[in-house]
């Protein structure tokens, strides 16, 4: 099951998938998490929360119309594999896209990028690096 959730609540995911526990829950906030148009999604398996995105209203460089940042995708590794990551982004684009809003984009980690692909973003950037994360792609997918 798919729930809009709090910021507070995707931050030991966060910091579990996405930094490997190496720092502590404030540390994992993003500087938008409580912005105004920031959304958070999880999806639950019975309660257990196994899957998070954040998407705050950002454009891409000088794209124009309404876009969203998707940050913080993030599946635990018991979970993963199973669809749950697609379900969630679908989720949230059908959600963007009753909200009028264009596109949606993120810097991806290389090894993520046939997960999005998948889901139809297409490669915007080069090749970069962002120091301890390691190398990544700017993906987009419009919406409307
Ligand atoms: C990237 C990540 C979020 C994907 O989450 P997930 O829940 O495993 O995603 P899915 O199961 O929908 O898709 C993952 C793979 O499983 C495959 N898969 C297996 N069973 C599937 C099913 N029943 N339905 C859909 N896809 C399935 C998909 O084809 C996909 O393959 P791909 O990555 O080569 O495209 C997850 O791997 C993760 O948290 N990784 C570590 C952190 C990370 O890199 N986050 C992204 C930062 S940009």
């Amino acid at each position: 099951m798919i729930r809009f959730i709090r910021a507070d609540d995707v931050l030991a995911i966060r910091n579990e998938v996405l930094r490997e526990g190496r720092l502590t829950l404030d540390e994992c906030r993003f500087p938008n998490d409580n912005a105004e148009g920031t959304f958070h999604l999880g999806y639950f398996d019975n309660d257990q929360l196994v899957c998070i995105a954040s998407f705050h209203p950002q454009n891409y460089k000088e794209f124009q119309g309404k876009a969203y940042q998707l940050r913080g995708m993030a599946t635990l590794e018991s979970h993963r594999g199973k669809g749950i990551g697609n379900q969630l982004l679908n989720f949230a684009v059908v959600y963007m896209r009753g909200q009028k809003v264009n596109y949606v984009w993120c810097n991806a980690r290389k090894k993520a990028v046939p997960f999005y692909i998948n889901l139809g973003f297409e490669i915007m950037s080069d090749e970069f690096d962002v120091p301890v994360i390691g190398p990544h792609y700017v993906l987009y997918l419009k919406i409307q």
